[in-house]
């Protein structure tokens, strides 16, 4: 049998610092990474400030364009296993309030907050109208724009939103215009309703954008009434696709987020969006190259207030491990996100089952029996159950289903095989080693 190592790994150096959480997002400065995303939570002024004066570093305002009217019903949740909402999906459009009266807000909001970050976002057709826009905006004396090429519903079929999000030649071109109008930072807001994000990301940059943000909402519908046959969100019988978030869709950010951060010719800042609930995901993304965070839905259900244990618990872990400022951890993660093809083949982990912390409930045996490779077996005389480390691949399955934390861990297997990846394989120049848990 091989012999096992324990999985180390590198840890970053612990000296303690108090960490200094100033965000700068292609010049949008806010005393703390910690934004609200254009949407209800930065609706209207008084809003605003509470929320300021809860903690948060920066405001997205609710989209301003040509007011809408909105339907009756818009929010659907998704719940799972007793858990309300782990995905949220809604069909409002932008702002429903007179421009006056946001612009007004604004100007009151940056008047009395000046070291908060206001960003105005932004959504209208014409060349025209964008540039009467950004000149309001920035008469406000808000900090920068935001723009709105993401909707995924209402506005699309309106030629707007994420129609121009699509389409990076429309994309560069109105960025070009916001860019050509605007003195303040402009950052366009992406839609991930798309194969791939790089030539979105690379269309903002060449239209001249100082920063993306992403994502806004993904194409979706939550659910459907089986009583009713109408899907969810009804709007007197009927429905229609709506824009998924919430913390369902983490994933979804990161991957986009990420791939931007790493595309070499990109290089812009980017506001990440998309699932944040808590400081450990904000600092996630950070790690993988964003420079603030945007937070919708956590705040609609769970209100400001969260932000006091994001900048606490942020600032705990930079300090534990002697992160001066946001730069020492942005992008920390980027460097590890590599094609699957440059991955060690040769690199084998086991499943380790902690005895002493074992309670028997072997769901590890029925995961590990049904979903992977039928290695765990239930032990007469012992509620602890055994892997046969000569046929678990190493899959991580029976760890993610075990209920007792560090009960279940991925060891190193010692196979005595050099690091191979697959291209170098195919290039003939890595051997891999033998399969494991293939029976032919
Ligand atoms: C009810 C609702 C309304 C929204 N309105 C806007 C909007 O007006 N402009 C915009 O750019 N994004 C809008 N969004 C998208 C959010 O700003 C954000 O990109 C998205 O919800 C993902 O973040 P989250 O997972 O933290 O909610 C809205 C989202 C929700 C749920
Ligand atoms: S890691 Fe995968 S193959 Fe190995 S014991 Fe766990 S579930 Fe089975
Ligand atoms: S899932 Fe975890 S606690 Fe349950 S039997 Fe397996 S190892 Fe023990």
């Amino acid at each position: 049998m091989s012999a096992t190592i324990d999985l180390g790994g590198p840890t970053l150096k612990a000296k303690k610092v108090t960490p200094d959480l100033t965000s700068n997002t292609g010049g949008i400065i806010s005393p703390n990474p910690f934004w609200l995303a254009s949407a209800p939570p930065a609706n209207s002024g008084d809003q605003v400030k509470r929320a300021f004066d809860a903690g948060w570093g920066g405001a997205v305002w609710k989209t301003l364009g040509q007011p809408i009217q909105n339907v009756s019903s818009r929010f659907g949740g998704l719940h799972y296993r007793g858990q309300r909402a782990i995905g949220f999906n809604n069909i409002e459009l932008i702002t429903d309030r007179p421009l006056e009266t946001n612009f007004r807000e604004i100007a009151e909001v940056k008047r009395l907050y000046p070291k908060h970050a206001v960003i105005v976002s932004l959504m209208v057709e014409t060349e025209a109208e964008w540039r009467e826009m950004i000149l309001r905006s920035i008469d406000t004396g808000a900090d920068g724009l935001e723009l709105n090429f993401g909707c995924p519903h209402g506005m699309c079929e309106r030629g707007m939103g994420s129609a121009v999000g699509q389409e990076p030649k429309v994309l560069e071109m109105i960025t070009s215009w916001a860019v050509k109008y605007s003195t303040i930072p402009v950052l366009v807001k992406l839609t991930p309703n798309i194969d791939d994000i790089v030539p979105a990301g690379l269309a903002a940059r060449a239209g001249g954008g100082h920063g993306v943000s992403l994502i806004n909402t993904i194409k979706s519908i939550i659910g459907v009434d089986l009583d009713r046959m109408v899907p969810e969100p009804r709007v007197n019988g009927l429905s229609t696709n709506g824009g998924y978030c919430g913390a369902a869709v983490k994933p979804i950010a990161l991957h986009m987020l990420a791939a931007l951060a790493r595309e070499p010719g990109f290089g812009l800042p980017i506001s990440g969006i998309g699932g944040i609930t808590n400081w450990r995901d904000a600092a996630e993304f950070l790690a993988l190259g964003a420079s603030s965070v945007q937070v919708c839905t956590e705040v609609m259900l769970r209100g400001y207030r969260i932000v006091e244990d994001m900048i606490e618990g942020l600032s705990n872990f930079m300090a534990e491990r002697g992160m001066a400022k946001l730069d020492d951890l942005i992008g920390r993660a980027v460097p590890a996100y590599s094609e699957w093809g440059d991955l060690d083949m040769n690199y084998e982990t086991v499943a380790k089952i902690d005895a002493d912390k074992c309670i028997g409930c072997h769901l590890c045996v029925v995961a590990c029996d049904d979903g992977a490779h039928q290695c765990i077996h239930a032990q007469a005389g012992t509620h602890v159950p055994t892997v046969d480390e000569s046929e678990c691949v190493g899959c991580n399955l029976c760890q993610i289903v075990c209920p007792v934390p560090d009960c279940i861990t991925m060891v190193q297997v010692q196979n005595g095989y050099p690091p191979a990846t697959w291209n170098e394989h195919t290039a003939g120049t890595g051997t891999l080693r033998p399969k494991k848990g293939v029976h032919y």
